[in-house]
């Protein structure tokens, strides 16, 4: 696992080391009788990467939604940088949160770089009449953000596929756009809600990078995933939610070692669970795999 946490390379919403970022305070969101989120606290530090794991309907989305103004929580307050979030998805955008979704939500009619430069709208000054009568400061402004969208699709790999529809793109290109269009906003925290959801084992790997190079440029990662392999070697630190509460928190070993996080979620190995030769050998075999071009889609793909 990689545990250097120095900022490199660092983007315009990227954090001074040692900050906190994100701060969660007692987070409760009720629906009706239901209470999805019960009295969460959660914070990122600047150069980290946490991991958010639990069961089907645990309410991991739910805090997500809590943290980027989609739902106003019920009870407690979240605070970006110290200071606390407007209950706007837009304004949360602005303050420098950028989240991917579940069900991923691109535009499937626009190119790959239209959908980027669509993320880039709170970064750019030039308004509406900007745009209208298309002046000399519009016209340079519109070639700065293709620049700067350009190198974000070289930088998740889809630099050649810039000119395609969001449509044509297999599904794990799909997301690794949506993680494009999402950086276009320059934030310095990216919250990601399964990632690697329908991806294969080669896409995971190449996703598992991608965030460790998010995370190299100086922006903090919130990340959920049920692939526990992805989140243990990609977190420094995982915290467990469970029908609304968080269970445990802690480095990977603490939390994969910790028996209430087993008999709720992870379970034991089965008595027939490969051992580390058969392991390494679909490793192996993983790795010599050529990219899929056709990858099922996951549970997760009801655009
Ligand atoms: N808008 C809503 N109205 C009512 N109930 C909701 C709403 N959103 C979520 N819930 C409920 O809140 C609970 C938590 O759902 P949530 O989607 O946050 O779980 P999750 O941990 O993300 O699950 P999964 O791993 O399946 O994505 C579920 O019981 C869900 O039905
Ligand atoms: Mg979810």
């Amino acid at each position: 696992m990689t545990t250097d946490t120095t900022t490199k390379d660092a983007t315009p919403g990227s954090n001074p080391p040692g900050e906190t970022v994100l701060d969660a305070r007692g987070v409760t969101m009720r629906f009706g009788g239901l209470t999805a989120v019960r009295n969460v606290n959660l914070t990122v530090n600047s150069g980290e990467i946490v991991g958010l794991i639990g069961p089907n309907g645990a309410g991991k989305t739910t805090f997500f939604n809590c943290l980027t103004g989609l739902y106003i929580p019920t009870e407690g307050e979240v605070r970006y940088k110290g200071q606390i979030l407007p209950p706007k998805s837009f304004k949360v955008t602005a303050a420098g949160i950028a989240r991917t979704f579940q069900n991923i939500r691109l535009f499937a009619n626009m190119t790959v770089l239209e959908n980027v430069l669509v993320g880039r709208h709170t970064r750019t000054k030039e308004g509406l009449w900007s745009a209208l009568l298309r002046g000399p400061g519009f016209h340079k402004a519109e070639k700065a953000s293709r620049e700067r969208a350009m190198e974000l699709l070289e930088f998740v790999g889809l630099d050649a596929k810039a000119e395609h529809l969001a449509r044509n793109l297999p599904y794990g290109e799909q997301r690794k756009l949506e993680i494009a269009r999402a950086l276009a906003s320059e934030p310095g925290l990216l919250l990601l809600d399964e990632p690697t959801a329908g991806m294969n084992p080669q896409e995971t790997r190449t996703t598992e990078e991608l965030v460790f190079a998010i995370r190299d440029k100086g922006i903090a990662v919130l990340v959920i995933e049920h692939d526990m392999r992805f989140i243990f070697n990609l977190c420094d630190r995982v915290a467990v939610l469970v029908q609304g509460e968080k269970l445990v928190e802690g480095d990977s070993a603490t939390v994969q070692g910790d028996e209430r996080v087993v008999a709720a979620y992870l379970g034991e190995p089965f008595e027939d669970a490969p051992g580390k030769d058969e392991v390494a050998e679909v490793e192996a075999a993983e790795a010599h795999a050529e990219p899929s071009k056709d990858t099922a889609p996951g549970k997760e793909n009801d655009r």
